[in-house]
């Protein structure tokens, strides 16, 4: 994670480099710092916590300079203080850093013997004070900067910047992705292209093992083996009005609350003239599926499952990526798999595509970011077409992820032969009634916040839900964690008796996820479970579900009326509402949550 940002400007750079971490706050917000180069000299200022702190020092304490750096930081090694807060300065040198560096106690043992001793708990340190070391021993910087990116392991993507040179940056990339901008007589360097979207929409990505020479004549980029390469520059096409919260007090509440829009954006790309088009894509001769995600995108993926086997009939497994490569999975070489990611640069989810590389026919990528690692690394790319999405909970993606791998599902099944025209055709026109019925759940925002209020004073609180609906309950509580603090749970409704219903008692709030579908009964007598030990039942289903089962709740939501295979995509609308609520209710920073970022460029 951390965001980085490099300007070779010609006007103060101080300014540009604020917004474009600004539009990097999404990546890690624990410190926040700039460097720049003025009349030759190297100085920088670094403040703790939000972006927010780091604008306020540099009203009282300005920076000037036509050429700078600037990193948003999501601490690894060391704590969120100003001393570890990048820039990392050694003598002449100064670097920001996105990734790991991973034999960086090595390093420090090496240079402390050598008299360069680290004054930080970072990794990132050892940057600085190797490319210093390099350079007391007569090395240019450019030479200097080389000859520490051939000692580093792990992952980074990194900035430098040099004491007396104003027209000079020096970007590496390994792991972690960074784009090259291009103006006019002047350059950038970026975590992405939406940082640098302010100041050009040229864009040239670094490949991996790739480091540039920067200058305001442009970029002379390098192969790991040194040997001069072309990259080709592309044009980004990014809407800055996506960004905005356009009248909303949160990304998250925008973000809920474009659900429609998006979903109906996703499906004209999809659903051509009654048809599902997805070109090139024909399940007819793949034996299974393998879907491979983090977070929220993998229960996405556990969604599919369901889709995949029901729909399809055809056998899918799902891994959450940290896991995939260390159990050594056993890979079909006639099977796909199919990786999911909002950002596209998850590293675990990168790392699991190229473990997989050529063992399977075929590798899908299902991005919202399509000019992100994994969309570019993958044998095919499918974008979900959310939109920029900026708040850390991720809720607009996932019901687009859910869409999309619907729509691979449902033209599994076709190529297989297990849904006629009309079946199809039926399902299609289901799916074109979502939007209209996100809209109708949006509505049910007004009885979400009356009971907020008592959501928030819970310590602990379950999700329950089955079958398709057990992985709703995963993300519910997932939402709900991560963004009002809240301890909280998901289980298979059938689950709870092994185990959890020992936490039940009238204290402890359950959200039971339960269209009125053909496994209604049992999820309502493992929801009677709870009430006989006083627990407190909020029910999640439709009228009918609700007529029937109701009675006895604490809180009811009524749902519209939805087909069984649409439900878990309408059904993440209460769960995000309710932890949007909750966490207002409690005061929490919902957009940007303690302890996490939104992009998680390390493993
Ligand atoms: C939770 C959330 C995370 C992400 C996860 C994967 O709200 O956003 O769990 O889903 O970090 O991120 P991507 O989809 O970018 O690979």
């Amino acid at each position: 994670m951390c965001g980085i940002v490099g300007v070779l400007g010609n006007h103060e750079v101080a300014p540009l480099l604020v917004e474009a971490l600004k539009r990097l706050e999404y990546r890690g917000y624990d410190s926040a710092g700039i460097a720049t180069v003025n009349a030759g000299k190297l100085d920088r200022r670094r403040a703790v916590g939000k972006l927010v702190n780091l604008s306020d020092l540099l009203v009282h304490d300005p920076l000037p300079g036509k050429t700078g750096i600037g990193h948003t930081r999501w601490a690894t090694h060391g704590a969120a203080t100003v001393t570890n807060a990048h820039p990392h300065q050694a003598g002449p040198v100064a670097v920001v850093h996105n990734g790991i560096i991973e034999n960086f106690r090595e390093l420090r043992a090496e240079l402390t013997a050598a008299g360069f001793t680290p004054g930080t708990q970072t990794d990132t340190e050892t940057v600085a004070l190797l490319t210093q070391m390099h350079m007391a021993g007569g090395l240019s910087p450019r030479e200097a900067a080389a000859r520490t990116l051939s000692r580093l392991h792990g992952a980074f993507a990194l900035c430098f910047l040099f004491e007396g040179e104003d027209d000079l940056l020096i970007a590496a990339r390994k792991g972690s992705p960074l784009a090259i901008g291009h103006g006019d007589g002047e350059m950038f360097v970026g975590s992405d292209a939406i940082a640098l979207a302010p100041m050009t929409d040229a864009i040239t990505y670094l490949e991996e093992g790739d480091w540039a020479v920067v200058t305001r004549a442009g970029a002379e980029i390098f192969d790991p083996a040194g040997r001069r390469v072309n990259r080709a520059m592309t044009r980004i096409q990014i809407d800055a009005t996506r960004i905005e919260k356009a009248g909303y007090k949160h990304f998250m509440a925008k973000e809920i609350a474009e659900q429609p829009v998006v979903l109906a954006d996703a499906l004209r790309h999809y659903i051509q003239n009654g048809r599902i088009n997805l070109p090139g894509v024909d399940f007819a001769a793949v034996d299974r599926v393998t879907l491979v995600a983090c977070g929220t995108a993998s229960y996405a993926c556990h969604v599919a499952k369901y889709w995949f086997e029901q729909i399809a009939g055809l056998p899918a497994d799902i891994d959450i990526a940290s896991e995939f490569r260390y159990r050594e999975p056993v890979l079909s070489p006639a099977s796909w798999a199919i990786f999911v990611s909002q950002s596209g640069e998850t590293a675990d989810t990168l790392a699991a595509l190229r473990h997989v590389g050529d063992k399977v026919a075929r590798t899908l990528a299902v991005v919202n970011v399509p000019t992100s690692s994994i969309a570019r690394e993958a044998n095919l790319a499918l974008p979900i077409l959310a939109g920029v999405e900026v708040g850390v909970a991720s809720t607009k993606a996932f019901t687009c992820q859910l869409t999309v791998l619907l729509l691979l599902a449902l033209k599994a099944a076709q190529d297989r032969g297990r849904l006629g025209a009309e079946d199809l055709s039926r399902r299609l026109d289901a799916l074109a009634s979502l939007p209209g019925l996100m809209n109708h759940a949006l509505g049910l925002a007004a009885a979400i916040r009356a009971m907020a209020g008592e959501l928030a004073e819970a310590q602990d609180i379950l999700f329950l839900g089955r079958g398709p609906m057990y992985p709703l309950a995963l993300e519910g509580a997932l939402k709900l964690k991560e963004i009002s603090y809240i301890h909280a749970e998901g289980y298979a409704s059938g689950e709870l008796k092994h185990g959890p219903i020992a936490l039940i008692d009238n204290r402890v709030p359950v959200i039971v996820m339960a269209p009125r579908d053909g496994l209604f009964d049992k999820t309502v007598s493992n929801m009677q479970e709870v009430m006989a030990r006083h627990g407190k039942v909020l029910l999640i289903s439709d009228l009918s579900g609700i007529d029937e089962a109701g009675a006895g709740c604490w809180e009811t939501l009524a749902m519209p009326e939805v087909p069984d295979f649409l439900a878990p995509i309408l059904y993440a609308v209460p769960a995000q509402l309710l932890a949007y609520h909750t966490a207002i209710a409690k005061g929490t920073d919902v957009d940007q949550p303690r302890n996490l970022a939104k992009s998680v460029t390390v493993e």
